[in-house]
């Protein structure tokens, strides 16, 4: 990646200028929406939001802004917060399903406390969240209240088996637009919607953020099986240890070569056991389905791009254009 200190590489100096500063105003707004009435819960909440993250979602509603005509507008500052809050309690939720250990290179919550405390923290949040929500007027709140349907939604498909007609790589693929593709969407439309964006941009970003979104979860199960913990922050090959499949893992299992038996037979089940956990790992790390995965996500970053024809030529769309290579690139 660049030396920006966004997540993404700018190549506008003036807008990555624009974009830190209002970052920092947004870091300094989501540390007090983490405030509570007691120290406990603040400390509870405010643990996972101030324990690093790389507010993606925040900075695409950002730069989503920039589509419009005020991209300084209160509310789009106000939208970043939501989306931010609404993920974090989401990763509250998400570790206690996944019974993680390790988030942003810290304690879960639920391993630092215990599941009572991740849980009630994580409602603690989308309750801030949907109070911030209140301020942007009736259609956030509805698209707010869909978003977090859709999320939920995904969330729960993740843990049903796909039907015995299913395919399970569209049942994966829904899995996947549901979690992750819709909080992902929403950001980038807020972005545009509150900052003035035509009905046509808003509608193009909205559609550009979900296959970004798809993409971004994508890479992350990429990178749950390819990368260590101290880059991303979090254990390897949880999905494995849960048995969740993951577009690497569905690619290795329609192989039909048997040089793949071993991998087949410890894959699609939970693999508890340290040691074939760690065979499986190395077996996938080294598998061609691996970098089949990875083609398959850089497809998606250009059907991402082609969306922002409705933009404008310049810095903003090329900014967004990075956005999608550097989801579908990403190392962290
Ligand atoms: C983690 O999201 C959960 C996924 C949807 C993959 P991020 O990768 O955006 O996590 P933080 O916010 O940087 O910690
Ligand atoms: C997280 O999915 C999705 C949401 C929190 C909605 P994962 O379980 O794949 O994400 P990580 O790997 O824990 O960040
Ligand atoms: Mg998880
Ligand atoms: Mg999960």
């Amino acid at each position: 990646m660049s030396d920006s200190p966004l997540a993404l590489p700018v190549v506008d100096a003036e807008l990555e200028q624009r974009l830190v500063g209002r970052l920092a105003r947004i870091e300094e707004l989501l540390a007090e929406h983490c405030r509570g009435r007691t120290p406990y819960v603040t400390e509870a909440a405010t643990h996972l939001m101030m324990a690093g993250g790389k507010r993606f979602r925040p900075l695409l509603v950002l730069l989503a802004a920039e589509a419009g005509p005020t991209p300084d507008a209160e509310e789009v500052h106000t939208a970043a917060c939501v989306v931010e809050l609404t993920h974090v309690a989401s990763l509250y939720h998400d570790d206690v399903m996944d019974e993680a250990a390790l988030r942003r290179g810290a304690d879960t919550a639920n391993a630092r406390w215990d599941n009572h405390v991740a849980i009630l923290t994580g409602d603690f949040l989308f309750g801030k969240s949907s109070e911030l929500t209140a301020d942007l007027g009736p259609d956030a709140v509805r698209i707010q209240a869909q978003t977090f349907t859709r999320l939920v939604e995904g969330q729960i498909l993740e843990t049903v088996k796909p039907g015995p007609d299913e395919d399970p790589l569209a049942h994966y693929l829904e899995v996947v637009a549901g979690k992750t593709g819709s909080l992902i969407a929403t950001s980038a439309r807020y972005g545009a919607m509150f900052a003035g964006a035509t009905p046509e941009v808003v509608e193009a970003l909205r559609a550009y953020g979900e296959i970004v979104g798809s993409a971004f979860q994508l890479s992350d199960d990429i990178l749950d099986i390819a990368s260590e913990s101290d880059t991303s922050g979090k254990t390897p090959g949880t999905d494995l240890r849960e048995g969740v499949p993951t577009l690497p893992v569905l690619m290795a299992q329609a192989s039909t070569d048997p040089a793949d038996a071993r991998l087949l037979e410890l894959l699609g089940r939970p693999l508890t056991d340290d040691d074939e956990h760690a065979e499986a790992l190395d077996l996938l790390r080294k598998h061609p389905a691996l970098e089949q995965a990875k083609a398959y996500v850089l497809g998606q970053a250009t059907e991402a791009k082609q969306r922002l024809t409705a933009l404008e030529p310049g810095a903003v769309r090329t900014a967004l254009e990075s956005f999608a290579d550097v989801v579908a690139t990403r190392s962290a």
